[in-house]
């Protein structure tokens, strides 16, 4: 039984869309969330830049003294997740792995799509990870990089959102996914705009659910529960204090978002 709390990170907004699913299924545990807004969009980044950006989160989280750290974030599990692995002894999870068990698992004409930032794109980690499970699933993937900018604007409702998912998408459609894995943490902030723009007879996965699933089974065979019986609380950690964050945070969580707190990440 461990009663620390668990880490979680993105780039910025994103992990909230994870973090939601952690106090859904992990209810009493205690959260840390840091959101590296001085340095969002992580898409179009270097890997090694994305290192460098996600042994600076992971040093800040086990500061806070955490069990446990979730990479919340589609871009920095691709580039960053295997070397974390080797630089830290905490345990880490990822969301790409969750994200393709579970396009596997679900489609039924074996035509997947992925979308992603460029980074995430461009390391082929989905392609792979869906491959290992099913080598005759047809990928198809792309990058939609405006996607970000727009969640982090605080548009994601808005026409211009509609528009760009358009852009995105319609070839996918017209290339038969039966699926589509929302592959940036991001991106379910866009569902209702995504799901219109590509239609009900495609379905959105959205990994951080399983991933959730995932961090439960890591910490029951860990035996690193809570003991505690109450509902778990959440500190907020930012690198740059914007409005937007408190704004799109409250209204995505539908709850307050208390005590928001600037840490100065490069110091890392
Ligand atoms: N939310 C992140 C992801 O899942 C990062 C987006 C970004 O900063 O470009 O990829």
């Amino acid at each position: 039984m461990d009663n620390r709390p668990i880490g979680v990170f993105d780039s910025g907004l994103g992990g909230l869309t994870v973090l939601k699913e952690i106090n859904k299924y992990l209810e009493n545990e205690d959260t840390i969330y840091f959101g590296d807004t001085a340095r969002v969009p992580y898409g179009p980044r270097s890997k090694e830049t994305i290192i460098k950006y996600t042994f600076q989160a992971i040093n800040f989280l086990i500061t806070k003294n955490v069990k446990a750290i979730v990479i919340a974030c589609n871009t920095a599990t691709a580039r960053a997740l295997s070397e974390a692995r080797i630089q830290f002894t905490i345990p880490i999870v990822g969301v790409i792995e969750p994200g393709a068990k579970t396009a596997s698992e679900y489609t039924k004409n074996n035509i997947v799509g992925v979308i992603g930032t460029a980074g995430t794109i461009s390391s082929k980690a989905y392609v792979k990870a869906i491959n290992r499970r099913n080598p005759d699933i047809k990928v198809i993937a792309k990058a939609c990089p405006l996607f970000v900018p727009l969640v982090e604007e605080g548009w994601a409702n808005k026409e211009i959102s509609s528009v760009a998912a358009h852009m995105y998408l319609d070839e996918l459609v017209e290339q038969g996914v039966d699926s589509i894995v929302l592959g940036c943490t991001h991106y379910p902030i866009l569902k209702r705009t995504i799901g219109e723009a590509v239609g009900m007879d495609v379905k959105l996965i959205n990994p951080a659910k399983e991933t959730a699933l995932y961090l439960k089974k890591i910490l029951e065979e860990n035996n690193m529960e809570t003991q505690s019986t109450i509902k778990g609380k959440c500190q907020y950690y930012v690198s740059d204090i914007n409005e937007q964050f408190e704004e799109v945070a409250s209204e995505f969580l539908k709850r307050e978002i208390e005590g928001l707190k600037k840490v100065e990440i490069h110091k890392y």
